[in-house]
C-alpha cells in the first residue's frame, strides 16, 4: 500500500471517530454526492464498529464489539485506570449472536484469540483492523467480521 493511500485511510478513521462518537453508529448518516453525484459515503455504509456493555459485576464488567472494520479501531475500557483483564471472546471469521452468548462460526482465523489476548491484556486500550493481516487466515465465503468480548477490570 502506497504512502498517500495510508494517510487518505487515517484522514478517513479520524472521520468516522468523530462521526461515531457524535452519532453512536455510521450505518444511518446522510449519503454526501460529489460534484458528478457519485456517492462519496459509501465507507461509511458497509464498515461499522458497536460496542456494547453486559454484566456489571461491581470491580468489572463486560464490553462487547462487534465490527467488520479493516482499517485500525480501537477498544478502552470506560475509566483511565481499568485495564482489560480477560478476553472472554474472540472470533474473526463468521461468529453470531449476542453480547455474552456469542457462538463460534466456522471460518475463523485461528489465531484470533491469541492475537486478541496479547494486544489487549493488561491494557487499557488496544487496537484492531478486521483483515487477514491482523488475526491470520480465515476461510469465509463472505466478508469475515470480528466479535470480541472483553472483561475491564476497575483498579
Ligand atoms: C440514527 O438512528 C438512530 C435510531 O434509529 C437515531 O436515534 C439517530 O438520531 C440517527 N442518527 C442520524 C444521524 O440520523
Ligand atoms: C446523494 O444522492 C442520493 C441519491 O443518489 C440522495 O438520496 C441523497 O440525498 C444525496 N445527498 C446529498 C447530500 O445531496
Ligand atoms: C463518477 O461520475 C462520473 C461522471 O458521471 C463517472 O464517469 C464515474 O465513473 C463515477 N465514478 C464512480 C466511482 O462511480
Ligand atoms: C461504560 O460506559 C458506557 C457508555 O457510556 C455505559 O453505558 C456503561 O454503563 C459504562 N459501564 C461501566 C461499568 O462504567
Amino acid at each position: 500500500m502506497d504512502t498517500t493511500h495510508s494517510c487518505r485511510r487515517g484522514y478517513i478513521l479520524l472521520l468516522v471517530l468523530s462521526y461515531s462518537s457524535a452519532f453512536g453508529l455510521a450505518s444511518n448518516m446522510s449519503i454526501s454526492n460529489d460534484t458528478s453525484g457519485n456517492k462519496t459515503d459509501s465507507f461509511f455504509e458497509s464498515q461499522s464498529t458497536s460496542t456494547e456493555w453486559g454484566t456489571d459485576m461491581g470491580n468489572k464488567y463486560i464490553m462487547c464489539t462487534e465490527s467488520n472494520m479493516d482499517i485500525p479501531w480501537m477498544i478502552s475500557c470506560n475509566k483511565s485506570k481499568e485495564v482489560f483483564t480477560r478476553i472472554n471472546f474472540a472470533d474473526y471469521g463468521n461468529p453470531s449472536g449476542k453480547c455474552e452468548h456469542y457462538r463460534h462460526g466456522n471460518c475463523g482465523a485461528k489465531t484470533t484469540m491469541e492475537v486478541a489476548k496479547k494486544n489487549c491484556l493488561g491494557k487499557h486500550q488496544c487496537v484492531f483492523k478486521v483483515s487477514d493481516e491482523m488475526f491470520g487466515t480465515s476461510h469465509c465465503k463472505k466478508e469475515a467480521k470480528f466479535f470480541v468480548q472483553v472483561t475491564c477490570t476497575k483498579a
